[in-house]
């Protein structure tokens, strides 16, 4: 079978990569973590890491008994960049949970007739009603990021963008919705190991996009988009969470604690839901580009 994109993502390794980027990959063993900013050199043991998930996945299904008997409304947005784990993430979430009452809403992209709407409009279908949580594997977000380092939208529509954003996730919050936004925060040696990972894996093909393909050499260009979202959309009623995502376990762990830790729900057992790592997940000052 050929590889997707003409082994588009090997040649970027083999010959436009920094040089720091390829030297990290080369010597790496595979539980070594690559970013150099992070707080642990290598990824949590399977056996730790198996152990507080279970724990985690049992406070998530009380969480969700009580989101059903209250009628609560849960959103949790997911955001990073390619690679970053949105949807590894999203699927520990809903493990063990009902699926009836834990929808996934991942949108492509916007339809025509869409194009002519308000932003915000194909969103707001798929809120939560009660007794729902609902995760957003990406999100209106894509307004602040991709869609400029694309060019799919005009400097006037993202800045409208950010002239309604804080306002539209006040009046979600208003009226009840709990609203989660979490950043994933991965580095660029590990972005490029999992896209090298995704295009040799036949069962990983179908999550490399030309969005990835072309992203590759528009690092810079996302980091500047990403700094200004965080700092423009970063508000009190709808604060940021960014969670370091070099270690897919670590990170897992911390989003779904973060959550939890959030959320009143019945019987609560703290002590099995744990502390949050604060090397790991906090506020926008722990992103790096
Ligand atoms: P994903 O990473 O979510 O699997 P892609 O990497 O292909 O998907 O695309 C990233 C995001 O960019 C998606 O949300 C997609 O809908 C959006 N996107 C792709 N093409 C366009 C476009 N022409 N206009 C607006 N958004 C787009
Ligand atoms: P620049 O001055 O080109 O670095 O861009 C300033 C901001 O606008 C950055 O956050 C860019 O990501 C964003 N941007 C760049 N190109 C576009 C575009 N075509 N449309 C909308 N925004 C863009
Ligand atoms: C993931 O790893 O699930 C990503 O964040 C999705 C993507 O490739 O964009």
């Amino acid at each position: 079978m050929p590889l997707p994109f003409d082994g588009a993502i090997s040649a970027f390794y083999e010959t436009e990569a920094p040089d720091e980027i390829r030297t990290a990959l080369k010597g790496a063993d595979k539980d070594d973590v690559l970013d150099p900013g992070f707080p642990y050199d290598t990824r949590m043991s399977r056996k730790h890491y198996d152990k507080e998930m279970k724990r985690l996945q049992i406070e998530l299904v009380k969480m969700q008994s009580w989101v059903r008997a209250t009628g609560a409304r849960i959103a949790i947005i997911f955001e990073g960049r390619d690679a970053a784990g949105k949807g590894g993430t999203i699927k520990r979430f809903r493990e063990n949970l009902n699926p009836r009452g834990a929808r996934i809403v991942a949108l492509s992209k916007p339809s025509e007739r869409e194009q002519t709407q308000w932003y915000f409009q194909r969103y707001i279908t798929h809120l939560p009603s009660a007794g729902e949580i609902v995760f957003f594997d990406r999100s209106w977000y894509n307004r602040g990021v991709v869609e400029p380092v694309f060019g799919f939208c005009t400097d006037g529509q993202r800045e409208r963008f950010f002239d309604q954003v804080n306002g539209f996730e006040e009046a979600l919050v208003e009226d009840g919705i709990q609203v989660f936004k979490i950043w994933l925060n991965v580095g660029r040696a590990e972005q490029l190991r999992r896209f090298l990972s995704r295009e040799t894996d036949p069962l990983k093909q179908w999550k490399l996009s030309p969005i990835d393909v072309k992203g590759l050499s528009l690092w810079q260009e996302y980091s500047t988009a990403i700094a200004d979202t965080l700092t423009r959309s970063h508000s009190e009623h709808a604060p940021w969470t960014i969670v370091r995502s070099d270690d897919k376990r670590r990170a897992r762990l911390a989003a779904i604690r973060r959550v939890l830790h959030a959320i009143d729900y019945a019987n609560k057992d703290a002590k099995a839901l744990g502390d949050l790592d604060g090397a790991i997940c906090g506020g926008p000052d722990l992103w790096d580009a």
